[in-house]
């Protein structure tokens, strides 16, 4: 079969997101995600609920996919699904339809590690999008993940620093909480920032390894100073909304620069792809494209649709193991911990 008439089928079940997309030779047909809104009045992800969502979700899910492709699922080549790392209940789901899929159809099957997913969704081919140079430096950063790393080839990558407690979706999305903004509160948090004064309060940056982050800390740190400013002031949040967001969010993106910085310093790399829900932030990209100016940094940051989860990071990744005809045995099981 020439690589021209290869349908992959991704499936990304993770977390809370239940996401389907199609790819043909690079370019992304259709990319469906159903976001599970039922965890908003938990103010995060419940995993029971998640995993019971998923099981509503996904065929519909997959049948959109396909419906939006315009493709029968007899024309499917294989089936690519997130093997881990993530939440056990919510891997099982989209694992167990993949198999079942997958051996109805007598076509491959394909696991995908979600983390080497993220970095690879750079190599979708989209418009806007170009793709980076090996080696680069990988940033992912996301509510549930934090970490840098090393790519020399599409599956040679090495972890070289990660968050110790954290992730930095979670540092914005805690904070916001105590200013008493709805979940996740990250977009709103940007959103005061950019109109606030990042100087015009100081929390302290966490000291880890070089290239490591810890956020919790930085989560304390608001608490103990919006509860001493309030009992002076009751509407001192009120008051100063966008300055509390534009500080907070100048010391986490300061705290992600230093470590992109030492991270350059170690490997010499100075081209760098960003992924994850927090590359929307406007702090970030400002620093970035500063970056490239002042230390001739080459920075990619993909389609927003791409950064967040979603399964043409899953469907890219399926593509290019297919090529390799690498492909996972029928008792291949989900993995929470999964490593590269
Ligand atoms: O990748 P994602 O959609 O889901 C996972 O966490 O896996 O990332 C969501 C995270 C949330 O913590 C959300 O608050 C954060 O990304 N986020 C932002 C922004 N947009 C999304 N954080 C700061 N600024 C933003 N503009
Ligand atoms: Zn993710």
């Amino acid at each position: 079969m020439t690589q021209k008439n290869c349908y992959i089928l991704g499936i990304e079940s993770s977390c809370d997101d239940t996401a389907a997309a199609v790819i043909n030779n690079g370019i992304i047909l259709s990319n469906v995600v159903a976001t599970q809104a039922i965890h908003e009045q938990y103010g995060g992800v419940v995993p029971e609920l998640a995993s019971r969502a998923h099981q509503q979700n996904i065929v519909p899910v997959v049948h959109q996919a396909l419906h939006t492709a315009n493709i029968d699922k007899k024309e499917l080549s294989a089936i690519a699904f997130t093997r881990g790392p993530g939440l056990m209940g919510s891997l099982l789901v989209g694992t167990s339809f993949s198999k079942s899929l997958a051996m109805g159809l007598g076509i491959p099957l394909i696991d995908v590690n979600h983390m080497q997913a993220h970095i690879l969704a750079h190599f979708i081919k989209a418009e806007g999008q170009i793709a980076p140079n090996f080696p680069f430096l990988a940033m992912t950063i996301s509510g549930g993940h934090t970490q840098i790393v090393k790519v020399t080839d599409y599956f040679e990558m090495e972890v070289i620093g990660q968050t110790i407690d954290d992730a930095v979706g979670e540092a914005f999305d805690k904070s916001a909480k105590i200013l008493g903004l709805p979940y996740p509160g990250g977009p709103l948090v940007d959103k005061y920032a950019q109109k606030g004064n990042p100087k015009a309060f100081k929390f302290p940056k966490p000291k880890v390894g070089p290239m490591d982050f810890s956020f919790s800390g930085l989560k304390t740190s608001v608490l103990y100073f919006v509860e001493k400013q309030v009992n002076q002031n009751p509407d001192f949040i009120s008051e100063n909304i966008e300055d509390i967001c534009a500080s907070i969010q100048f010391t986490i993106v300061d705290y992600l620069m230093d470590k992109l910085k030492n991270a350059v310093k170690e490997t010499g790399i100075k081209e760098i792809a960003i992924g994850g829900g927090v590359s929307a932030n406007s702090g970030i990209r400002n620093a970035l494209k500063e970056a490239e100016n002042k230390y001739g940094w080459k920075t990619h940051i993909p389609k927003f649709e791409f950064c967040t989860d979603n399964a043409a990071m899953i469907a890219i990744v399926g593509e290019l193991k297919y090529k390799n005809k690498s492909f996972a045995e029928n008792n291949v099981v989900a993995s929470a911990r999964m490593k590269f």
